[in-house]
């Protein structure tokens, strides 16, 4: 048999191979890969697992098709798993020259992807062998896929061509956006950090609006447990919201006197409002879950029916995935309907919760 024969017949063998397996590199916060595992475990039932970057990153294996895991992965929306790519070539790279020769032509055989748009998201381990920045990856791979015409975006690509450039292999993978549970390289949405930004909890909200597709903006008028020093309650005034503060701890001094910002220096238990005063409570207190969801359940009365909260729910213990069903279900005895749950990218050991008041 000559070598084309034989390569045909490998590309054969690895399509059927593909129609009842499938392989992805997927992606947590940093600490809570086990988590994502146990989350696909639940979908899938057994699952051939490794760790590529300790607590963060791993490749799984799991006995169904690309389309069948990527269906129940995207519908299920996972809490801990940030993305996803799935895997389509798998190279040794024992030297960055051949497996990069190896990937250049696996994808120039794409012809599906030729004149679209795309975006090329590289990441590597510590000791792969490509030893330059991922940046510089994605350069050599651009100028080698020129045959392709492909137009490259940031911005809602039609394509993105993933590459894990680990120690030993290097894993490769092509998919729509919104296959791969977020368009950002590993989840891992940037916001450029503002001038005179309060906290770096901002980044928060901002990315529940964008995960989420909340329109704060829809809202009148708002409830911040916890608010200090302001980041969130910033945020809200810029969306054109009238914002109460409740912390016991000082607001930035930047927010003093806007006519929209109401300041109450007392303990969340010791404040009390209007049924109905508000359409949107959020509450990003820090603070042991249970007590929280406690407290903030006593206010719910003051949030209108239709109206929306947004809460993080700190992890401060060995077994998340049994506090969250628990957090979860408090709320929900108390007509609180969870639109979404997810570890954003910019929580670190939390979670953040969408609900709305019915
Ligand atoms: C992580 S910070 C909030 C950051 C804020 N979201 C921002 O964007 O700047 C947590 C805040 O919760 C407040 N806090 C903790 N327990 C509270 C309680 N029982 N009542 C009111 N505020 C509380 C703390 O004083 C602290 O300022």
């Amino acid at each position: 048999m000559d070598e084309l024969n034989v390569k045909q017949e490998l590309e054969e063998e690895n399509q059927s191979e593909r129609d009842y397996h499938s392989k992805w590199v997927c992606t947590a916060n940093h600490g809570f890969a086990p988590y994502a595992q146990e989350e696909l475990r639940r979908m899938f039932g057994s699952l051939k697992s490794t760790m590529m970057i300790p607590g963060e990153v791993f490749v799984v294996t799991i006995d169904s098709s690309e389309n069948e895991a990527n269906r129940l992965i995207t519908t299920r929306t996972p809490i801990f798993l940030r993305h996803l790519f799935p895997v389509h070539l798998e190279i040794a790279a024992d030297t960055s020259l051949d497996a990069l020769s190896a990937v250049e032509e696996f994808l120039l055989k794409r012809e599906e992807i030729g004149g679209s748009s795309a975006a090329i998201q590289i990441r590597k381990t510590e000791n792969s062998p490509w030893k330059e920045n991922p940046a510089a990856l994605r350069g050599e791979l651009q100028r080698r896929l020129a045959p392709l015409e492909l137009e490259y975006t940031v911005q809602s690509p039609a394509w993105i061509i993933s590459l894990f450039a680990a120690d030993h292999v290097w894993y490769v993978g092509v998919s729509h956006p919104e296959d791969n549970l977020s368009d950002w390289n590993g989840g891992a949405v940037r916001f450029q950090r503002e001038e005179g930004q309060i906290s770096r909890a901002k980044f928060k909200l901002l990315e529940a609006e964008k995960q989420f597709g909340i329109p704060f903006h829809s809202f009148l008028n708002a409830l911040d447990i916890g608010a200090a020093p302001g980041g969130w309650t910033s945020f809200l005034l810029e969306r054109g919201l009238e914002v109460t503060a409740v912390d016991p701890a000082k607001m930035h001094p930047s927010l003093a006197g806007n006519k929209n910002l109401r300041v109450i220096h007392k303990n969340a238990a010791d404040v009390s409002f209007r049924e109905n005063e508000f359409d949107l409570i959020v509450c990003d207190m820090s603070w042991s879950p249970k007590l929280m969801a406690r407290m903030v359940k006593g206010l719910l009365y003051s949030l209108q029916p239709g109206g929306t909260a947004v809460i993080t729910v700190k992890l401060l213990t060995k077994k998340p995935m049994a506090l969250v069903k628990e957090i979860m279900e408090t709320f929900e005895e108390s007509r609180m309907q969870i639109q979404g749950a997810k570890q954003l990218f910019h929580n670190r050991d939390e979670i953040t919760l969408y609900m709305i008041k019915y």
